[in-house]
């Protein structure tokens, strides 16, 4: 549907005949309300990687609307006029369930059609009057494989009192690139290489994207395993829950959990309780180095709860393929102390001595992507139309 910048005053079925309106109608209704007040998010748009560091370059094709089209659809969304009208309508269609209901014809696929019309509305107007609390929005980020796209409907809260530690309560363009990739690389994350039983764990988890993206691929991917999401700051936990609740209602062939994890303790606490305290194959960390302790905390989590590498086998028995941290940073002009950290802590596996006792963690591979900045996800950047992120692959070496 294309959208146009009408607005729900003039575009919406009068709300005392809501009723008499045949389904499709306000079907096409509930979609053009959704475009405004549901927005699906494109994701990031990379542009290409530092030629230096790997030789092709990554153009998205994303069906992204026109900047005018945004800015149209950026003013209604911020019409509180508007809103409250769109919300009195979706409430009077809800109300009118009943009637909507009795005029259903003989054919039951049209009852159907009506009842999940029903649920539609109501799902969309708890979105809306969700979002009238200043600064909440939820959106539909879409990413394809190829395939099916992998949808995750995610919810960011204000900042809390403008409390910087509570950044993780929106999210950032980091996991919005890791994200990208997990659905867009696959091969980069090894995943037909675990199959079933892979455990996956995410560190600073915020809003949650990356780690509900990676559940909604293996989900798509049918195979049987865990992820485990992680944050520390109670009012980020607390939404985090809620937008794992909202994108995984049931059960599912991935059993998703949120918990509370301090880097800070991590290393020094003994035996973490469950499910951390067994070691993960898969970890990934988006914006989550960007304070001069960070990068050793994170170091500390790691060591503790990355699978090590196992003894030689015998032939006949099973070898799990190696543990890898995918680790994707800003970078900020701002934070070059802060990142430069990360390859303190985490350093080159090219400069190891192949004389180590003791497996050691260590950089693998790092590539440095190049993605146009846009107003979806918060970037740090300032007024820059061009955003930098390192994806540092770390394993045991
Ligand atoms: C910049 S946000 C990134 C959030 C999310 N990964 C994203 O990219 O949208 C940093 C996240 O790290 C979390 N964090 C900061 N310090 C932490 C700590 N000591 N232990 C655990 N999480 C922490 C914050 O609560 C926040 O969710």
């Amino acid at each position: 549907m294309t959208i146009t910048a009408t607005a729900p005053t003039s575009q919406l079925p009068p709300i005392s005949r809501i009723h008499q309106y045949p389904p499709e109608d306000l079907s096409r209704s509930l979609r053009y309300l959704r475009q405004i007040y549901n927005q699906e998010v494109r994701g990031i748009r990379r542009i290409g990687r530092k030629p230096s560091l790997k030789a092709v370059a990554t153009l998205h094709e994303g069906a992204a609307d026109t900047p005018e089209t945004d800015r149209n659809l950026d003013t209604l969304r911020s019409d509180s006029f508007e809103r409250s009208y769109a919300i009195r309508w979706l409430t009077a269609l809800v109300a009118q369930s009943y009637r909507l209901l009795d005029s259903a014809g003989e054919d039951s696929t049209d009852t159907v059609q009506r009842e999940a019309l029903i649920q539609d509305a109501a799902s969309l107007l708890a979105i809306c009057a969700g979002s009238a609390s200043a600064g909440t929005v939820t959106r539909v980020f879409r990413f394809h494989d190829g395939q099916l796209p992998i949808e995750v409907q995610l919810t960011d809260v204000p900042l809390e009192n403008q409390d910087y530690s509570s950044v993780g309560a929106q999210t950032w363009g980091s996991a919005c690139l890791l994200a990208d990739m997990l659905v867009e690389d696959q091969h980069l994350f090894n995943l037909d290489e675990y199959g079933d039983g892979l455990r996956a764990l995410e560190l600073g988890a915020g809003t949650g994207l990356a780690g509900l993206t990676l559940a909604k691929l293996l989900q798509a991917r049918g195979t049987a395993c865990s992820l485990v999401a992680t944050d520390f700051h109670p009012s980020v936990l607390s939404n985090l829950r809620d937008n794992f609740t909202a994108n995984f209602p049931t059960t599912s062939s991935v059993d998703v959990s949120v918990h509370a994890l301090d880097w800070s303790k991590c290393s020094t606490t003994g035996q973490n309780a469950q499910p951390l305290d067994q070691p993960f194959d898969l970890i990934l960390g988006a914006d989550i180095i960007y304070e001069p302790e960070h990068a050793r905390w994170i170091q500390g989590c790691v060591e503790k709860l990355l699978r090590r590498p196992e003894k030689p086998h015998s032939r006949d028995e099973v070898s799990h393929p190696p543990a890898k941290f995918h680790l994707v940073i800003p970078l900020r002009p701002t934070h070059l102390l802060e990142s430069s950290t990360v390859e303190e802590v985490f350093p080159p596996l090219t400069s190891l001595s192949s004389h180590r006792d003791l497996p050691t963690l260590a950089v693998m591979s790092k590539d440095v992507i190049v993605c146009e900045a846009h107003g979806d996800v918060r970037s740090r950047n300032g007024a820059a139309d061009q955003v930098e992120y390192a994806h540092y692959i770390i394993g045991w070496c």
